[in-house]
């Protein structure tokens, strides 16, 4: 399982958000690099746990744009720009990094198929290759009988998927997804993780960032975890969030491996810093 680590990939310094002058993350510091392994290509999948409240969603939003940080900076690489000799970076703007929210709305008035064809709208595939794109991932992701449904008429589980696949269509080589396993069965759970897997997969800087309430979920998929929670300083609890661990899986070799004891101590790990912060 060797691999090698390269350039910077995805850069959050001292960053904190506020709400109306309330401090609701603080002192957030990230780096994730380019993992290259000789013969598989590895994009990263980076996930966040932390318990209900403690700024998980609230750092998605800074991660994607959406919300403008009170201090801090968060770069990511300007892959338009860049050559491999000639690395550059740039500050997260909307629209730069796929976000598929904890509500993942839809568009009201478009079925599956057609969220599906707006969302490659400027891709430069002709019309039979979009055809057969939208085609494939409806096969995949088991929305062949809904494929012409309008959002009232789907489960949650299919809204969402629908919402994962739009984004995968629409953006670049960064996408978060937030809680993207809730309210999902068993067999949607275990679609949802092969695409990670795949989006992953599919190009070494593709990066997926994801959270969870499911530790053992995120320890059988991640190879990079951060724990978001409020820090104990001097013996008192701070209410704000931030990075309380951070657990490379590579190193720990733990990533790219089926579940076994070395992830289930890890799992009891986490489970206690989340309790404690
Ligand atoms: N727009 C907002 N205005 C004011 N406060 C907000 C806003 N959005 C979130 N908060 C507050 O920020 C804190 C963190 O919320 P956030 O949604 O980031 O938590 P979370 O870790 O994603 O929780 P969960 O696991 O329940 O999704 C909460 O106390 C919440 O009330
Ligand atoms: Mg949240």
């Amino acid at each position: 399982m060797s691999y090698i680590v390269k350039d910077t990939i995805l850069y959050v310094e001292n960053l904190s958000v506020a709400y109306d002058g309330k401090v609701i993350i603080k002192d957030i510091n990230i780096t994730e690099k380019d993992v290259h392994r000789e013969t598989v290509t590895t994009g990263q999948v980076i996930a966040v746990l932390g318990r209900s409240g403690r700024g998980k969603s609230t750092l998605f939003k800074a991660l994607t744009g959406l919300v403008k940080p009170a201090t801090g900076q968060v770069l990511i690489r300007d892959i338009k720009n860049s050559t491999e000799m000639d690395i550059k970076a740039k500050q997260v703007e909307e629209g730069d990094v796929g976000f598929v929210d904890q509500k993942y709305t839809l568009f009201r008035h478009k079925t599956i198929y057609q969220a599906l064809k707006f969302a490659l709208r400027k891709s430069s595939l002709s019309e039979k290759e979009k055809e057969d794109k939208i085609n494939k991932y409806i096969q995949e992701w088991g929305l062949e009988k809904v494929r012409n449904q309008y959002p009232n008429e789907l489960s949650g589980g299919q809204r969402q998927r629908t919402a994962i696949i739009e984004q995968i269509f629409s953006s670049g080589s960064y996408m978060i997804l937030d809680e993207p396993f809730s309210g999902l069965d068993v067999g949607n759970v275990e679609d949802v993780k092969r695409s990670i897997h795949k989006i992953g997969a599919d190009h070494t800087l593709n990066t997926v960032i994801f959270s969870t309430h499911d530790i053992e979920l995120a320890v059988s998929l991640a190879d990079s975890i951060y724990v978001i929670g409020y820090p104990t300083i001097n013996g008192k609890m701070e209410h704000y969030g931030t990075v309380v661990g951070h657990f490379d899986l590579k190193a720990m070799q733990l990533a790219w491996k089926d579940f076994d004891a070395g992830h289930l101590q890890l799992v009891e790990q986490i489970k206690k810093l989340m309790l404690s912060s």
